[in-house]
């Protein structure tokens, strides 16, 4: 099959780096308007006409936010399958025209990049959760963080219009994300975000509390201001534990990644810890498996389950309760 990536930055990249090693794939087509000539990697495109004459099975979206529906679109009119970066639109009036689309395509495929949920690490907790080992979740608390530096600022990212918001939408949608996927639907949601330092239109800290039907509660602390690279998320259950510290990310600033998970053997409030699992994954095979989800759904022609449009058209709509919530709605 041959594939096109549209957005040649830092994620268009991996994504070209995973798809090259397959070898299905005959050719990689690349379209960027703005990517120095010396980066022929590839076949780069001066632009997007004629594109059946090329016959590209699947597209690659990585772009700034901004552009992200409207190539979407695009692709989905011209019957090519749609492999789209988070966040899926800054408008979510845009994801349900996306809908409506994907609609009258039945075999064709739309899928979102939500890398953290295919780390090896969250796998394993999802396993846990799947096998019941520990009981009921109680509770999950996440952070996620980085210090604000000025390409953020200068760039798209700093930039509402294009890239649809701040920290909590371009880092803590990954926490949020795992979240609904630990806890499923959320009933409850209560949240403050404020931009005090870096003093924009957008936020650069989200303290976010959410909460499903059964009572399960969960918190996330999103942030550019913690001048140093954090990543955690806990989840406590009734008889036990996984915490999650660390994430071997590509630009390898949030520490190891080590999930340490541990049983109560005794009937609480009796406490009887058992021995203490640390697990250490020292590779993100996160965006590989994502990337091998999406191709093999094309080779099996199969629809694609999760992480499809339902799921970033929900999220969406819990992000927009939020920034409603805090007047910073688009
Ligand atoms: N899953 C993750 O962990 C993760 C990490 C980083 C970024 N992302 C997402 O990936 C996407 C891209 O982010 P990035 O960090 O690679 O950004 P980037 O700025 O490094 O790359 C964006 C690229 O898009 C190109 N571009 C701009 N306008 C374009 C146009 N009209 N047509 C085609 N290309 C155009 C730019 O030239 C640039 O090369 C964003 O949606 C971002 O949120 C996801």
């Amino acid at each position: 099959m041959n594939i096109l990536i549209v957005g040649f930055g830092k994620v268009g990249k991996i994504r070209y780096e995973i798809l090259k090693k397959k070898n299905f794939i005959k050719k990689i087509f690349i379209y960027d308007p703005f990517i120095n000539n010396e980066i022929k990697k590839g076949m780069v495109l001066d632009n997007l006409n004629n594109l059946e004459l090329l016959n590209i099975k699947a597209v690659f979206i990585s772009v700034p936010t901004f552009l992200a529906a409207k190539y979407t679109k695009f692709f989905l009119s011209l019957n090519i399958h749609v492999f789209c970066e988070k966040p899926p639109a800054t408008k979510i009036n845009d994801l349900k025209i996306i809908k409506k689309i994907l609609k009258k395509k039945k075999n064709i495929n739309l899928m979102y990049g939500f890398n953290h949920r295919h780390h090896n690490s969250v796998k394993k907790i999802l396993d846990i959760i799947k096998k019941n080992k520990y009981g009921k979740v109680l509770w999950v608390r996440s952070r996620y963080g980085k210090p604000i530096d000025n390409n953020y600022l200068k760039g798209w990212r700093g930039n509402k219009k294009k890239s649809g918001g701040g920290i909590l939408f371009d880092q803590g949608i990954h926490v949020l994300d795992l979240i609904i996927l630990l806890l499923g639907k959320i009933i409850k949601v209560k949240s403050i975000l404020n931009n005090n330092f870096i003093k924009k239109n957008i936020e650069d800290n989200a303290f976010i509390i959410l909460e499903n039907k059964k009572k399960q509660t969960a918190s996330i602390h999103s942030t550019l201001t913690q001048w140093r690279h954090l990543f955690a998320i806990e989840i406590f259950f009734e008889r036990g534990f996984a915490v999650l510290n660390g994430l071997k990310t590509p630009s390898g600033k949030y520490g190891q990644e080590v999930l340490s998970y541990c049983k109560n053997s005794k009937k609480p409030p009796e406490i009887k810890w058992l021995k203490i699992n640390k697990e250490k994954y020292n590779v993100d095979k996160s965006f590989e498996n994502e990337t091998n989800i999406f191709l093999k759904s094309l080779k099996n022609k199969k629809k694609i389950l999760s992480c499809n449009i339902n799921d970033a058209l929900y999220l969406m709509e819990i992000v927009n309760k939020i920034y409603k919530e805090n007047k910073m709605l688009n």
